[in-house]
């Protein structure tokens, strides 16, 4: 399904999301025989892209467990998750039922469907785990949820192209083969070191973690792969890409559930090729 400015929106929420930018990332993209997203998420830019084959890879178990269960079980799956919107459980004391019941259980099909019930039910769409790897995302509250259907049917078409699996970057991109093209959406570096984001990033993807996909990035180029990456413009990510084509903007991101309260980023493309 597509929207007003012809994006395919993907059926998840997902923190640092491109469909805001994603026509500069297919602007720069070079051609090739396949796609490698070590960084999915929602997989914006596979979804809005057209390569015959595509590596769709995270370190997120529960992202790559539902595509997984779309490719394979297709229209089967989908009616599978539709029955847990409903609006009797848009309602704080069946969301934390349902939370309860995703961390406990071993069944990964049912681990799927209330991963998107989760997306889709929970403040802000945030994915988040404590040190247990307990998914402890509150309640969203939100007036009314919709069954994200033709996100999923679009996602479902899309996937008969494409390989999922839960990898670390460093094996994605050292995988890769001449003919290959990479797009690289880590976590964003902190703009400062006050700002909320800091600690979300500290915690997941380290400094040291940025400058090792960098020089990935540029040993992947010199063998003739091309990787482009995308990130906050800041002094630490114009040093590490240095290498790197830069392509610079500004693109305003909403910084707390708040509308109102949005800020303008300055962003950087980085093509190492
Ligand atoms: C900014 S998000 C990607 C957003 C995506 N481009 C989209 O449009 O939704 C970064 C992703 O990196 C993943 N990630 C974090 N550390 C990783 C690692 N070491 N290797 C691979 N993926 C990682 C996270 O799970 C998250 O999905």
């Amino acid at each position: 399904m597509t929207t007003k400015r012809n994006i395919n929106v993907p059926f998840l929420k997902w923190a640092g999301g491109k469909a805001k930018i994603i026509d500069r990332i297919k602007e720069l993209l070079p051609e090739g025989k396949k796609l490698i997203e070590p960084f999915c998420g929602s997989a914006t830019v596979f979804l809005n892209t057209n390569y015959k084959h595509n590596l769709i890879a995270d370190t997120n178990n529960d992202v790559i467990n539902i595509y997984t269960h779309l490719q394979n079980e297709k229209i089967e799956f989908l009616e599978f998750c539709r029955q847990y919107f409903i609006p009797e459980n848009n309602e704080a004391e069946k969301f934390y039922d349902y939370r309860k019941e995703f961390n406990e259980t071993d069944d990964k099909r049912l681990r799927a469907a209330l991963f998107l019930y989760l997306n889709k039910h929970s403040y802000n769409g945030l994915c988040r785990y404590n040190s247990s790897g307990g998914f402890n995302v509150p309640f969203g509250k939100y007036k009314k949820v919709t069954f994200p259907e033709n996100y999923i049917l679009n996602f479902i078409k899309k996937a008969k192209n494409a390989e999922f699996v839960v990898q670390d970057f460093e094996a994605t991109i050292q995988n890769a083969q001449a003919g290959d093209v990479i797009y690289c959406d880590p976590p964003y570096v902190p703009l400062n070191a006050s700002n909320s984001t800091f600690r979300y990033v500290e915690k997941i993807f380290s400094m040291a973690q940025q400058e090792k996909l960098a020089k990935l990035a540029g040993e992947s180029a010199d063998k003739g792969i091309p990787v482009l990456v995308s990130n906050h413009l800041t002094e630490f990510t114009e040093e590490i890409y240095k290498n790197a084509e830069l392509t610079k903007f500004s693109v305003r991101r909403s910084i707390s559930c708040k509308g109102d309260q949005r800020e303008k980023a300055s962003e950087v493309l980085a093509l190492f090729r």
